[in-house]
């Protein structure tokens, strides 16, 4: 069992003659909302002071928060655990700055393509194993789930559960990443549709949770007695960038806004009752199903799962109401205990599947052999006859794998360089019967 890490920023500085209310000290991991008498705050007569597992204030960076916190989490990813990290806060307090940051100045690019950077660094010097890695991205909105990466963004997407692989979103496409700029591609295109697909509803697009998945499969080869076995991990990260969680009194919402408010209070209240429920350790049943949020991240609370939550605050007095209540939030929540394990040999692993296919492939090519090498052809087998055989065959098995691979839209650069080999392995052969061909004709 491990706690939850829970970290404080308030990265904005307080303008229009607001008053600043919020103290944060580093040293002490602590975080300070002062006393500030008015009418619309509720228990306004004391300072009340909050611990985290870290607190950062506006001068601070994304970077001090990844190299702190992000970049632990994501080792682990390398190594085969699930990490989640979410960021909580009303609207403009900064979790879309923290998740995705802005590209300059460098040291506040955020979570995001800081985790894409240390992923792909980090496979690139690693020798001896194969990768295969995917990314996904979804929103949820009015708890309906949607694919970021679809064409098709209007689609609802169903929830589903299996003994194999957990909770999961139905038809979610998954796309195979070989670079940084691969998934900053994915982050952006899927930033876009969420506004484009925002405005053909009407919606408003802070109002939804999005969710930004990355899982990396990896498999190792080594040698036995028996000869060669092979083990695959599977490590996935979660980055969700929450619902605004400001109260709708104050957005003073009606019609479709209400509609909206009430379902993010839903799930933010779900995911509040499973923050409840987990911490004050009573309760045998832990509501996960009241959301599709907590439902599909039931692993990060109280799972499987390393889980970094980030609360994010506005220092200035006329959000006071809302950032006391995201403290308190947070003060909840920190003691939420997980327990992470490495995922060993997932049953649905791609690269098994990619393992199979190229091991047929391979034992195509070396039975092709072999019948080249023990028939002595009697004259009256036609070799022009058999090569054209096997090569139909062959580029058969080809073209259904290629299929396979693009229904699933899952390519992978690593798998495609195997057939590619195997396909240089076999004209080799071809090769061969040209030449005993031309022997013969000789
Ligand atoms: C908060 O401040 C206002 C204005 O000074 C005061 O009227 C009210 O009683 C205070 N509320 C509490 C709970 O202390
Ligand atoms: C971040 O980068 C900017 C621009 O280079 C620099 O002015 C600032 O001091 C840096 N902040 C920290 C905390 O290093
Ligand atoms: C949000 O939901 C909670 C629990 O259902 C309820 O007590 C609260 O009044 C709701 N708040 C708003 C602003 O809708
Ligand atoms: C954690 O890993 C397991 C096994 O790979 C997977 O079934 C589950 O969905 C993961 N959970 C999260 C929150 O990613
Ligand atoms: C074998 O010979 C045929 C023509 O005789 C040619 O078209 C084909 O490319 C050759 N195959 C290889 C692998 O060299």
């Amino acid at each position: 069992m491990i706690k939850l890490k829970m970290i404080l920023t308030s990265l904005f500085l307080v303008f229009g003659g607001n008053q600043n209310v919020v103290q944060i000290n580093p040293s002490a991991l602590q975080c300070s909302l002062l006393a500030v008498p008015s009418s619309h705050n509720e228990n306004n007569d004391t300072t009340k002071t909050f611990t985290f597992d870290g607190v950062y204030d506006q001068t601070s960076t994304t970077e001090q928060i990844y190299t702190d916190f992000g970049y632990p989490l994501v080792e682990g990813v390398i190594e085969g655990y699930n990490a989640t990290v979410f960021a909580y806060g009303q609207t403009g307090s900064g979790k879309s700055f923290t998740m995705q940051g802005v590209t300059s100045p460098s040291n506040q690019t955020g979570i995001l393509p800081r985790a894409f950077e240390h992923l792909f660094d980090s496979i690139a010097a690693a020798e001896g194993m194969k990768y295969l890695v995917f990314a996904s991205y979804l929103e949820i909105y009015n708890e309906e789930i949607r694919d970021l990466l679809s064409p098709d963004y209007k689609r609802k997407l169903e929830l589903k559960e299996n003994s194999d692989r957990g909770v999961y979103v139905a038809h979610l496409s998954q796309h195979a990443v070989n670079s940084v700029g691969d998934c900053q591609r994915l982050m952006e295109n899927g930033w876009k549709n969420r506004a484009v697909g925002a405005t053909l509803m009407n919606a408003d697009s802070s109002r939804s949770h999005s969710l930004f998945s990355i899982s990396v499969e990896m498999m190792e080869t080594f040698k036995e007695a028996n000869g060669e076995q092979q083990s695959i991990r599977r490590g996935k990260l979660n980055l969700v960038d929450l619902a605004g969680s400001e109260r709708q009194s104050k957005t003073g919402a009606t019609g479709d806004r209400l509609k909206e408010a009430t379902k993010i209070n839903l799930s933010l209240s779900a995911l509040g009752n499973v923050i409840s429920a987990l911490v004050d350790g009573k309760s045998k049943h832990i509501p996960y199903r009241d959301s599709k949020l907590t439902r599909l991240l039931q692993d990060s609370l109280g799972g499987n799962t390393k889980t970094l939550m980030i609360a994010c605050i506005s220092p200035a007095d006329d959000n006071y109401d809302e950032t006391l209540s995201t403290l308190r939030y947070a003060n909840r929540a920190k003691n939420i205990q997980n327990k992470p394990r490495i995922n060993q040999d997932p049953k649905d692993a791609m690269l098994r599947e990619y393992q199979k296919e190229i091991e047929r492939l391979s034992q195509m090519v070396e039975q092709q052999k072999s019948f080249d090498a023990h028939n002595i052809k009697p004259v009256e087998i036609d070799l022009e006859q058999e090569k054209v055989l096997l090569q139909i065959e062959y580029e058969e098995k080809i073209r259904q794998l290629q299929r396979e691979v693009e229904k699933e839209q899952e390519t992978n650069a690593k798998a495609t360089s195997e057939m590619e080999n195997l396909r240089r392995a076999y004209e080799a052969d071809l090769q061969k019967i040209n030449n005993s061909k031309k022997a013969e004709a000789n």
